[in-house]
């Protein structure tokens, strides 16, 4: 995958840009550039200027999703996330909104158990097992109990096993042994600018989920598409919770060191493990070094 801006002059190639044959076509003045990302043509009829490449981000498609790596000094990728067994689940849905935070701000989330209750109405915070670092892995289970669907269900417990990979990939297994629902949430955030970030969810239910277990009417359907209906349903609540997420992350600062207390889960952890992801070069490494 290549940068979005044009070496030439800084035109956005995914705003007009067109493919030919093999390469790709600047909409500013018609520069094309090839899959290694160097310049292969213009207009002009004269000799392509050695200077005008374009930045390539090594891409995996792994579990349904593009995974683009991006090193701010250019470093290949030292880690990859692990490609999951897809038989079994459904395809995913997916959702993405821009938001005013850092990838850092969204993922410490899964640690925040102070917040669980206080956004999220979860009570009953059990921890399953600690958080866990294991290089760019940072893992953790724990246990909530959650407040029946619109009067639809009795109150039921949730059981999340979460697996943090760097501040831009999380994989969180759901199980509610009460429907027998198994879901996979997969929390992607890329920053844009240092100011807003592109935060993607994506979700998918296991079609061994019973969606009798749900709604004894849905037992009265093709199971093809009461499955459907579980994840549209599974993925409607996980939206909700997502968006009193945003609500909070939108408005938020950052805040080093914080203000702790007893309650808050693995806060310091997280951070630290958070700062093998900024390069030396990168002025957010030194805030974050001046805060440790
Ligand atoms: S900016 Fe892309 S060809 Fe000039
Ligand atoms: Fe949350």
């Amino acid at each position: 995958m290549s940068d979005a801006y044009c070496p030439h002059m800084g035109a956005h190639l995914g705003h007009g840009g067109k493919v030919r044959g093999e390469a790709i076509e600047c909409p500013f003045h018609l520069f094309c550039f090839d899959g290694a990302g160097s310049c292969v043509s213009t207009p002009y009829g004269t000799k392509v200027p050695p200077k005008a490449k374009l930045p390539m981000v090594p891409l995996e498609e792994k579990n349904g999703l593009l995974l683009a790596w991006f090193h701010s000094e250019g470093r290949a990728p030292d880690w990859h996330a692990p490609a999951l067994e897809t038989t079994g689940w459904l395809p995913l849905t997916t959702e993405e909104w821009v938001i005013n935070t850092h990838p850092q701000e969204t993922t410490e989330n899964s640690v925040d158990l102070g917040h669980l209750p206080a956004v999220h109405g979860y009570r009953d915070v059990e921890i399953l097992t600690p958080v866990a670092v294991d290089g760019p892995l940072l893992t953790t289970r724990y246990a909530v109990w959650r407040k029946g669907l619109a009067h639809f269900t009795t109150d039921f417990r949730m059981e999340f096993n979460i697996s943090v990979w760097g501040l831009g990939y999380s994989f969180v297994e759901v199980e509610v042994p009460a429907f027998r629902l198994k879901s996979r949430n997969f929390v992607l955030v890329s920053p844009i600018d240092g100011q807003r970030s592109y935060f993607r969810s994506a979700m998918t239910v296991s079609d061994e989920s019973d969606p009798k277990g749900l709604s004894p009417l849905l037992g009265l359907l093709p199971k093809a598409l009461s499955l459907r209906l579980v994840r549209a349903a599974a993925f409607h609540g996980y939206v909700a919770d997502i968006k009193k997420d945003l609500a909070i992350w939108q408005t938020k600062r950052y805040v080093e060191p914080p203000a702790r207390a007893v309650g808050d889960g693995p806060i310091g952890v997280f951070r630290r493990y958070c700062r093998q992801f900024y390069s030396e070069l990168h002025p957010a490494a030194h805030l974050v070094a001046q805060a440790g």
